[in-house]
C-alpha cells in the first residue's frame, strides 16, 4: 500500500521503517530538516535498537522516503498521524497543537477513499472532532483510530510483532470498510496470529490510556509496597516475586526502585485525570493521583537514601549517578527520574558526575548545570558514592572488585534492584537497594 507516516520521532520514525518492512511504499513527513535529511541518510536521529540497521537495509529497496514536504502525502492511501501529545505547560492536560496543525496540514492533500490513522495518544473525543475536519473536506475519507502499544527500546520488534491491534473505527463495526484496508497495512502480522479488536473511536483511544495508567498503577503499587517493605525490615523483590508468580497479577512491571518516567506514562495519567475532569467524571481516576504522587516520592526517597548512605551529609560528596536515560536502550530523557535525583543532589550541595551509555547529550541540553562523563571507568573514579539509577546492562555486570579499586568509598545505591547485594557487600561495599532491608 502507498503509506505516508506525518510525524518521525520516536513513534513515527520507527513506525515508517516497518511499514516500509512490511512491504508498503512510504513516505515520511515532518517539519524538522534536520531529522529528515538524518534519516533520508539512513541515521536514526535518536538512539532505538535495530532501526539504524532497518533503514539501511530499507535504503536499496526505494520503498522508504523522507521529506519535510506535506504535498508528499498526496497520491498515498492511508495517512499515519504519529505527532507528539506532550504535557501542556503549566497544566496537566495534553497538548494537542501539533496533532490539529498535521491533520490540517494534510487535508487539502486527503484524496477520496482515503484513510486517515490516528497512532499518536489522545483524550478521548479527540478522533471524532478530526473525523469531522475529515469529512468537511473529503466525506469518503475515513478517520480510524489505532493506538500504538511500543515500548521505547523494544520499538522495532514490538512494531512488526505487536501483542495486538486495535482499530477504531466510526460505527465500531467489523464491516467498516477501513477495516479491510487496515487489515491489509497489517496483513503480515495478522497472519502471524495478532489479535485484532475493532472498536468504536473512544474505545480504541481508551484502550490506550487505560493500558497506560494501568502499567503506571502496577509500578506505584510495587514502590508503595517498597515503602512498607523499608518500613518493616522486609524485601520488596521477594515479595514481587512472590506475588507475581500468582497468573493474575504477573511479575512483570512489578520492579520497584526509582519510579517511572519518559515521554509516555507520567504525562499520559496526567492527561486523562484532566480529560476525566471535563468529561464530568474526574472521581474515577482520583486514584491516577496518587499513582502520580507515590511516584514522585522515589525521587526524594532516593536523594534520601543518598543522604544517609554518605554519612547524613550531601555536602561537597562526590556522587556519580550511573544512567541517565529513563530506561535501558533508549537515549530518551524526557521526564527521566535518574536525571531528576541527579539534579536534586546537586542542589542540595553534592559534586554530581553522570555517566550513561546513550544519553548523555540529551541529558545535557536537559541539565546543562551537571556534568556529565562518558567514560564509566573515569566516572566512577574518586567517588563517594555510586547510584545505580538506569538499569543498563554494562551497570548489571559491574565488577564490585574492580570498581572498588576506583572509588574513594565504596557506597552503592541500587536505585533499580538489579545488582546482587550479597555480592557487592561481600567486596567490601555498603549497599542499600529500595525496598529492601
Ligand atoms: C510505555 C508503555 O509501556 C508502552 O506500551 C506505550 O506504547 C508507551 O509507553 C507509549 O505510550 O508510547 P515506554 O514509555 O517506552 O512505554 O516505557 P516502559 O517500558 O513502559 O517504562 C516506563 C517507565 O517505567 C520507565 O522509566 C521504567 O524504568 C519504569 N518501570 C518499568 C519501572 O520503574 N518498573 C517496572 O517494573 C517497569
Amino acid at each position: 500500500m502507498r503509506v505516508s507516516v506525518i510525524g518521525c520521532g520516536y513513534l513515527g520514525a520507527v513506525h515508517a521503517a516497518c511499514m516500509a518492512k512490511l512491504g508498503h511504499d512510504v513516505v515520511g513527513i515532518d517539519l524538522d530538516e534536520r531529522k529528515v535529511a538524518a534519516l533520508s541518510s539512513a541515521k536514526a536521529p535518536f538512539y532505538e535498537p535495530g532501526l539504524e540497521e532497518l533503514l539501511q537495509d530499507l535504503q536499496e529497496t526505494g520503498r522508504l522516503s523522507f521529506t519535510t514536504d506535506m504535498s508528499e502525502a498526496s497520491g498515498q492511501d492511508v495517512h499515519f498521524i504519529c505527532v507528539g501529545t506532550p504535557q501542556k505547560k503549566g497544566e496537566n492536560a495534553a497538548d494537542l497543537s501539533y496533532v490539529n496543525s498535521a491533520v490540517t496540514a494534510l487535508l487539502p492533500f486527503i484524496e477520496p477513499g482515503n484513510l486517515i490513522v490516528g497512532k499518536s495518544t489522545v483524550p478521548v473525543g479527540t478522533a471524532f472532532h478530526l473525523s469531522k475536519l475529515v469529512s468537511e473536506r473529503e466525506p469518503s475519507a475515513h478517520t480510524v483510530w489505532n493506538p500504538e502499544f511500543l515500548r521505547e527500546g523494544h520499538a522495532v520488534s514490538d512494531t512488526l510483532n505487536p501483542d495486538r491491534l486495535v482499530y477504531g473505527v466510526a460505527d465500531g463495526s467489523e464491516d467498516h470498510p477501513a477495516v479491510t484496508i487496515l487489515d491489509e497495512v497489517y496483513s503480515t502480522p495478522l497472519a502471524a496470529g495478532t489479535p485484532r479488536l475493532v472498536t468504536d473511536l473512544p474505545t480504541a483511544e481508551l484502550v490506550k490510556t487505560a493500558a497506560n495508567s494501568f502499567l503506571a498503577t502496577k509500578i506505584s503499587f510495587i514502590n508503595a509496597m517498597a515503602e512498607l517493605c523499608e518500613a518493616a525490615g522486609a524485601d520488596v523483590t521477594r515479595l514481587a516475586d512472590a506475588i507475581g508468580l500468582d497468573d493474575r497479577i504477573g511479575r512483570k512491571f512489578l520492579n520497584a526502585g526509582i519510579g517511572f518516567g519518559g515521554g509516555c506514562l507520567p504525562k499520559d495519567i496526567r492527561a486523562f485525570m484532566a480529560r476525566a475532569g471535563e468529561l464530568g467524571a474526574d472521581q474515577a481516576l482520583t486514584f491516577l493521583r496518587e499513582v502520580d504522587a507515590i511516584n514522585m516520592r522515589r525521587r526524594s526517597r532516593v536523594v534520601e537514601l543518598t543522604r544517609q548512605l554518605c554519612d547524613d551529609t550531601l555536602l561537597g560528596k562526590r556522587i556519580t549517578v550511573l544512567g541517565a536515560a529513563f530506561k535501558p536502550e533508549s537515549d530518551d530523557v524526557r521526564d527521566s527520574p535518574a536525571l531528576s535525583i541527579a539534579a536534586q543532589l546537586q542542589l542540595q550541595g553534592a559534586v554530581v558526575t553522570v555517566t550513561d551509555p546513550k544519553a548523555l547529550a540529551n541529558a545535557a541540553m536537559r541539565f546543562p548545570e551537571l556534568q556529565y562523563e562518558p567514560d564509566l571507568e573515569a566516572a566512577v573514579t574518586k567517588a563517594d558514592a555510586l547510584l545505580l539509577l538506569t538499569e543498563w546492562n554494562s551497570y548489571r555486570d559491574l565488577d564490585p572488585h574492580e570498581i572498588r579499586t576506583l572509588v574513594t568509598s565504596p557506597r552503592i545505591l541500587d536505585g533499580r534492584n538489579v545488582l546482587d547485594s550479597e555480592k557487592w557487600r561481600a567486596a567490601g561495599w555498603t549497599f542499600r537497594g529500595i525496598g529492601r532491608a
